[in-house]
């Protein structure tokens, strides 16, 4: 095939023929923004490594949703920080701890009109910061860590939440988490698996957002960055297992991986722009480095390229306006 007469730059000419043969667009409907929130605040604290993401009081994460989904964003995942830790847990499987508070206080707040995520695992109330229990020689214990995550799910189905999202990357966890709300009458409530979630340095301004007592690494239980095949064992692993959606994390150093997903996934699939991905284009752009808005843009634009139906972002309700603007 030659097209000796052609000239791809005729249509670059203008923004609105730029426009007009745009392949990809994003929509605010397919963002879903990462939202913290921590107990006993009575006003929202700044994260100082993620520069304009705050660890929310109740009003101001409530206030936050409001105007998500006033933006017409499509969903919120939110990640609670507790005052107290266990070895266990235990927080989280409070019906009146922080996160199961969150959910119910969000869905009184919109309703159905915004999709409610919740994370699903262990890392926010462990004293010792992994996500799952801890075995008697101090390795993640994944079988009895899926039984915590069914108890979870449940109080968390409870509480109001539309989708869980278990991000532990125990075996098998999507498939108690399914059994366990079916049992207790959650038929309807949906799962979106953390399916390809590698071990990344770029989670690092997580760590503080949920001021994480880790000390060490998750590289027994997430996934190996150099592996690309085992990604897709891992989606068929929670497909058959009953996942709704599936998710590849983090998202742009991952682009490949997302890709393979999103050729042979039959359910939607998410990625998750992280933390770290965050605040390297926050960090650069206040340095006047780079150009914040285009920067951005462009960022969750490849995301969308390489195949994303959903997009997590910290940046979800500020770029739906912006989405809004060039519609
Ligand atoms: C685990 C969890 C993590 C993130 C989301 N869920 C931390 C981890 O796996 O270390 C990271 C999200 C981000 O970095 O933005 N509960």
């Amino acid at each position: 095939m030659s097209f000796p007469q052609h000239r791809p730059r005729r249509l670059r000419a203008t923004p609105a023929l730029r426009r007009l043969t745009a392949e990809y667009r994003v929509s605010p409907a397919e963002l879903i923004l990462p939202a913290f929130i921590r107990e006993g605040l009575s006003e929202p604290a700044p994260i100082t490594s993620m520069p304009g993401v705050v660890q929310h009081s109740t009003e101001s994460l409530k206030r936050a949703a409001a105007e998500a989904v006033q933006r017409g964003v499509g969903g919120i995942m939110l990640f609670g920080v507790p005052s107290h830790r266990d070895a266990t847990g235990s927080a989280g499987l409070d019906p009146d701890g922080v996160l199961n508070r969150a959910i119910a206080d969000v869905r009184s707040e919109t309703g159905d009109d915004l999709v409610i995520m919740s994370d699903v695992c262990l890392d926010e109330f462990t004293d010792h910061g992994h996500c799952g229990v801890l075995a008697a020689d101090g390795t993640v214990d994944n079988d009895a860590t899926l039984a915590v995550y069914a108890e979870m799910a449940v109080t968390q189905a409870s509480a109001g939440a539309h989708v869980l999202g278990p991000s532990g990357m125990m075996d098998g966890q999507v498939a108690v988490i399914r059994q366990a709300l079916d049992q207790a009458g959650h038929q309807e409530t949906a799962v979106l698996a953390y399916a390809a979630k590698y071990a990344s340095a770029f989670y690092g301004p997580f760590r503080e957002a949920v001021d994480s007592q880790l000390t060490g690494d998750r590289r027994t239980y997430q996934m190996d960055a150099a592996n690309r095949r085992e990604a897709l064992l891992e989606v068929e692993l929670d497909l058959e297992e009953g996942a709704d959606m599936v998710m590849v994390k983090p998202a742009m150093s991952y682009l490949d991986i997302l890709a393979d997903v999103a050729a042979m996934s039959p359910v939607p699939v998410a990625a998750y722009q992280i933390s770290g991905e965050y605040s390297m284009i926050e960090a650069a752009a206040a340095n006047g480095w780079i150009d914040r808005r285009r920067a951005i843009e462009e960022s969750v634009l490849g995301i969308k390229r390489a195949g994303a139906n959903l997009i997590l972002t910290y940046w979800a309700s500020e770029l739906a306006v912006w989405l809004k603007e060039t519609a």
